[in-house]
């Protein structure tokens, strides 16, 4: 079921499941204006008023509210915290290069942040991690002729081997551009 909700064909159900409620609601009101209450309407503009800021207070709260409240929960937003936590980082330089990568090391440990610092020596490469169960993790873009490298700040959360793709077209033999990392349990 999950994978399929994460398939372009699931994408697309969920959106037009969530845009349901809207549809219905549009079509009720044009239907019953159109029929049963053709007249203008009898709402005193008071109550229109009060039912707008109604309105407006569950937008604010809800929308914005859980925008807000996620904003923690994004990728960038949890690699910053992990960044400047004070935890000592664990530092893996990554050379991508057709068609495969340079890893300064494989192996890292589980619940410390691991910062991967990448480049490209010849052209456009992707880097993405993949845990055991083939979810993607991350992705990096490795393009070449940058001065810095791209980074990434990942904490692994369970030990494993852990795939790693080029996601990025680079040529004849993109499709074998793999590899591996091993995640161990912390000492
Ligand atoms: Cu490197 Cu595709």
């Amino acid at each position: 079921m999950q994978d399929f909700l994460f398939s372009g064909w699931g994408a697309f159900w969920v959106t037009l499941f969530m845009l349901m409620p809207f549809a219905a609601m549009l079509a009720y009101i044009v239907y019953r204006k159109s029929v049963f209450d053709t007249g203008p309407g009898t709402t005193p503009v008071k109550t229109l008023s009060k039912m707008e800021g109604i309105w407006l207070t569950f937008v604010f709260v809800f929308f914005v509210g859980i925008n807000l409240g996620s904003l923690k929960y994004m990728p960038y937003i949890a690699e910053a915290r992990a960044a400047t936590s004070g935890l000592p980082l664990q530092e893996i330089d990554v050379t991508a290069k057709s068609w495969g990568y340079e890893m300064s090391s494989r192996q890292v440990e589980a619940g410390r942040p691991v910062r991967f610092s990448g480049r490209s020596v010849d052209t456009q490469h992707g880097f993405a991690v993949y845990h055991p169960d083939g979810r993607m993790l991350f992705t990096m873009l490795l393009m070449d002729g940058l001065k810095q490298p791209t980074t990434v700040v990942h904490t692994f959360k369970e030990p494993g081997t852990y795939k790693v793709r080029c996601l990025e077209y680079c040529g004849i033999a993109h499709h074998v551009m793999l590899d591996e990392l091993t995640v161990v349990k912390s000492n």
